[in-house]
């Protein structure tokens, strides 16, 4: 395949997946447009400045830091059930705007109540989606790329501006609170072995990256701003495609729906308490369901690595240094070779552990694999058993059931996969129960 003038391969096979997972680090230089929005982010960084940054990265999201979000997430997946409220029994309606308001990670990261649940216009929110629809316009379409001539769009190239300035104002101005605040209470002590104590109990990423980075003295301000702003762009959109898919398929076919519904009611009973750390390891139908939707329907399909040098994959062919590789994450999930016949179907109790007997660990990377694959996987699916909970234990949803078990669903290209609105949303109605 032909990347302009430039020649890219594309890889389906887990086994040449793996080689170059595991050894070619590079992001592809068609990332360089998000880097005009997150600058060194560890998502994006050139691999000397990503070690780096991944390493300080890490600590912030292991799961006992996770584990301490879930106040949060307890209160937040209930606004969401709450907000849905008004709209559900009116007929069709779209919920991905509930979804991408909840997904927003501002208050783990920041600490900050954007209360983006209760208006749908808070301008920090507004301007991530624009910018995304904006990025992935840029990356699709040739003519949008050379700087010069995105340039000349005057009003792509304004609003760009105009969305990547409110982003980068906003979570300075939040860096310059906490500094302020962290010099009124002396909690500015050289924190240098990355051992961040157990007890975080209202700290947020801001406060977890400062400590990691080496106190005051460790990142600067735009290196913390960039680390907030690639955890806020790469956890809202993924998570939210995750959950709207899921509601989409579970619309679709009724009977797992209701595998879902009964194993709330066995964790929930009547009770309409909050979310519990407790709860979610009961859950673990949901979490098949989830599964099996990000094996259809993986929230990043495609990864795009760049190759320094010439690698050898398993499969004998070379891939030339200087190339693009386009790793399908879609094709690894569908592939009938290692997912059996039934590869296309929706089948969520192929995850059962007694069943799941996958030959090569690259057959199923919706957080990808490899040293670079995804900080967020617990938070991530935390954020997504939460939210699905919190709907199903109130709501039905009510789709057109598919007639067979594979699912057919429209796709439209972003950045990331979603649903194509308007035609597949799925209808939430009342659950009488
Ligand atoms: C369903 C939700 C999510 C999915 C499917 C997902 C998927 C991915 C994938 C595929 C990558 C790897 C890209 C590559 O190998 O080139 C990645 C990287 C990353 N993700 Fe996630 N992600 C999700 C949620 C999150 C969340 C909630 C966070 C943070 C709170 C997060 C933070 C990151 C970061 C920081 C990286 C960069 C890692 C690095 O380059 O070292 N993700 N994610």
């Amino acid at each position: 395949m032909n990347k302009g003038s430039q020649k890219c391969e594309l890889l389906v096979d887990p086994v040449n997946i793996e080689t170059v997972l595991k050894s070619c680090l590079e992001k592809d230089d068609l990332h360089r447009f998000i880097r005009n929005v997150i600058g060194n982010g560890v998502i994006v960084a050139p691999v000397p400045i990503w070690k780096i940054r991944r390493k300080v990265m890490m600590p912030a999201l292991t799961p006992k830091i996770v584990e301490s979000f879930i106040d949060i997430f307890a209160t937040q997946t209930n606004v969401l059930a709450q907000k849905l409220e008004p709209s559900c029994g009116t007929g069709e309606f779209s919920v991905w705007p509930f979804i991408n308001r909840y997904t927003l990670v501002t208050e783990t990261a920041l600490g900050v109540k954007l209360k983006a649940q209760d208006d749908p216009n808070v301008p920090f929110l507004t301007a991530l989606n624009r910018v995304t629809n904006l990025l992935s316009e840029r990356i699709f379409h040739l003519w949008l790329q050379p700087d010069w001539l995105y340039k000349l769009f005057r009003g792509k190239y304004t609003e760009h501006e105009k969305c990547r300035f409110t982003m980068r104002d906003f979570v300075a101005e939040v860096i310059s609170k906490k500094r302020e605040e962290r010099a009124i209470n002396k909690t500015s002590e050289i924190e240098t072995d990355f051992n961040i104590k157990d007890s975080h109990k209202d700290q947020t990423f801001l406060d977890l990256l400062i400590k990691s980075s080496g106190g005051d003295k460790g990142y600067n301000d735009v290196e913390l701003r960039e680390e907030i702003l690639t955890l806020i762009i790469a956890g809202t959109d993924t998570s939210a495609v995750a959950i709207a898919n899921t509601l989409v398929l579970l619309g679709k076919y009724p009977k797992i729906q209701e595998k879902v519904h009964e194993e709330l009611s066995s964790v929930y009973g009547d009770s309409d308490r909050l979310l519990d750390k407790e709860d979610l390891p009961k859950l673990q139908y949901l979490e098949r369901v989830i599964k099996e939707s990000m094996r259809l329907y993986p929230p990043a399909p495609f990864l795009v690595r760049k190759l320094l040098r010439e690698v050898a994959l398993p499969s004998g062919h070379v891939l030339p240094a200087g190339s693009g590789v386009i790793i399908s994450i879609w094709g690894a999930h569908r592939n009938p070779k290692y997912w059996g016949p039934d590869a296309e179907c929706f089948y969520p109790d192929r995850f059962l552990p007694e069943r799941l007997n996958l030959p090569h660990p690259c057959c199923y990377l919706p957080f990808s694999n490899g040293p670079r694959n995804c900080v967020g996987y617990q938070y991530a699916m935390m954020s997504m058993k939460g939210a699905l909970s919190a709907i199903l234990r109130r709501y039905k949803v009510i789709g057109t059931p598919e007639e067979g078990p594979i699912p057919r669903m429209k796709m439209k290209i972003d950045i990331m996969y979603n649903y194509r609105e308007n035609e597949t949303n799925p209808k939430m109605h009342y659950m009488y129960l």
